[in-house]
């Protein structure tokens, strides 16, 4: 049996059955640099799914700055330390003038979990409105959240959800600013069900991108209507910038900021250390002030010193690297590429992107738009055998999910094409046969 047999049957029997894993031919990863992976037989992937390696994977500056922290000090963050203060203050920079303060935790689940808190606390409510395919984390709170696969959610009466604002799929055959309206209409239904049943709105927790929902092309204009009707309900708009965060959107360092709107809370994390624990939430003053006067709050080791230079570095390369415009310049050649490989091949019903994140939706036919989620199965696995790594999103598991690390570049992008339309083919001829 291969060391990642034995690996696997280990695994098992620690971590038991359902402990997911990617592919069905598991893979055993020993080292990583830049958009490159190697498995235990020293065999070299293109990463094309992972986020959190934002620049990178073991990008030498980040791992220098987490060195030199750590051999100088590491400590809470309840004694003074540069670190905290000056991260503080590069990260709210970032930010629109009014969300100017910064509280610190380790993943992006606690960091929605105190956003959660704050936004019942300052609100006096309790009701939170989120979308019908949502993952937005894993402690007892945020499980309520996650429409998509959380067993909590169905049970819970302070959660509502509405509709994705889906222009592909779209709703009653409406397009454009009717069908901002109609999913807008969805959302005063939405407050006004929780009144009916004697709740108090507490905000709206999305994420700007939509992207666990399917990367969603969102009709212009629905989320300002859907915030204004939050806030002239009392309620408060979370933007969950966790995934899309960090300029992964090229033309904006914070997916929000392609909207005519400006949430009062927004909570960050997986990019945010390039693998590193850190994740946290920049909220207006005032509502930072309102919460912790009342409840002290205090994360181990949220904002250490480590981890702070390791933001700090990673700030640095994202700069220094110039990353936002690669996402862009990039992004647009490989989105081409992948409407290139949309007029070929019917199985593709729509290519959607923003920056250096691309969504492919595979249909079974284009007229009805029918999802083909075994199609999609076999075209992940299949693109890993061939030493590319994308995954699967979607309520129908049908959407190829391709958001590489930040310095992708054209180079890999031609690699990436190449295999997607090898495979393609050899699927089409699969799935017809
Ligand atoms: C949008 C979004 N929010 C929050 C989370 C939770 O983050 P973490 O796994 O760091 O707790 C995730 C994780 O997948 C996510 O995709």
């Amino acid at each position: 049996m291969s060391t990642s047999q034995t690996l696997l049957e280990r695994r098992r029997r620690v971590l038991g059955q359902h402990s997911p894993l990617f592919y069905d031919n598991p893979l055993h990863l020993v080292r990583g640099e830049g958009v490159w992976l190697y498995d235990a037989d020293g065999r070299r992937y293109l990463d094309v799914y992972n986020n959190v390696p934002h620049v990178g994977h073991c990008h030498p500056h980040v791992v220098e700055a987490l060195s030199r922290q750590a051999s100088t000090l590491n400590v809470h963050t309840r004694y003074l330390h540069e670190n905290v203060v000056r991260y503080g203050e590069r990260l709210t920079a970032t930010f629109d003038d009014s969300l100017q303060m910064a509280m610190f935790t380790c993943s992006g689940s606690e960091a929605n979990e105190l956003a959660l808190r704050m936004a019942r606390y300052c609100s006096g409510g309790s009701g939170i409105l989120v979308t019908d395919f949502a993952y937005h984390g894993n402690t007892e709170a945020v499980a309520e959240l996650g429409t998509a696969f959380m067993a909590e959610a169905k049970a819970s009466a302070r959660v509502r959800s509405i509709p994705i604002p889906d222009s592909y799929r779209g709703m009653d055959g409406l397009e454009g600013e009717a069908l901002a309206q109609a999913y807008a209409d969805k959302v005063a239904e939405a407050i006004a069900a929780f009144e009916a049943d004697g709740i108090k709105l507490a905000g709206m927790l999305v994420c700007p991108d939509f992207a666990n929902e399917g990367l969603l092309k969102v009709p212009p204009g629905f989320l300002e209507k859907a915030v204004a009707l939050v806030r002239d309900a009392g309620g408060l708009f979370i933007a969950d910038e966790v995934q899309a965060g960090f300029g992964r959107s090229g033309h904006h360092m914070w997916a929000h900021q392609a909207y005519d709107v400006v949430p009062d809370i927004v909570t960050l994390g997986k990019p945010m250390g390039n693998g590193h624990p850190l994740a946290g939430v920049v909220a207006r003053g005032e509502l930072v002030d309102c919460f912790a006067a009342s409840s002290m709050y205090f994360n181990t080791f949220g904002g250490n010193p480590v981890s702070t230079a390791v933001g700090m570095a990673v700030l640095d390369v994202l700069e220094q690297e110039e990353l936002l415009d690669n996402a862009v310049s990039t992004g647009a050649y490989v989105t081409e590429g992948l409407k290139k490989l949309q007029q070929r091949y019917s199985l593709i019903g729509d290519v959607r992107s923003l920056g250096m994140f691309f969504a492919v939706e595979l249909v079974k036919d284009r007229d009805n738009k029918t999802p083909a989620p075994e199609a999609t199965h076999l075209l992940v696995n299949r693109m890993r055998e061939e030493g590319v790594l994308i995954s699967k999103i979607g309520r129908d598991d049908s959407i190829l999910k391709l958001r590489p690390p930040m310095p992708f570049q054209p180079e890999h992008a031609d690699l990436l094409l190449q295999k997607l339309d090898e495979t393609l083919a050899w699927v089409e001829t699969e799935v017809v046969r």
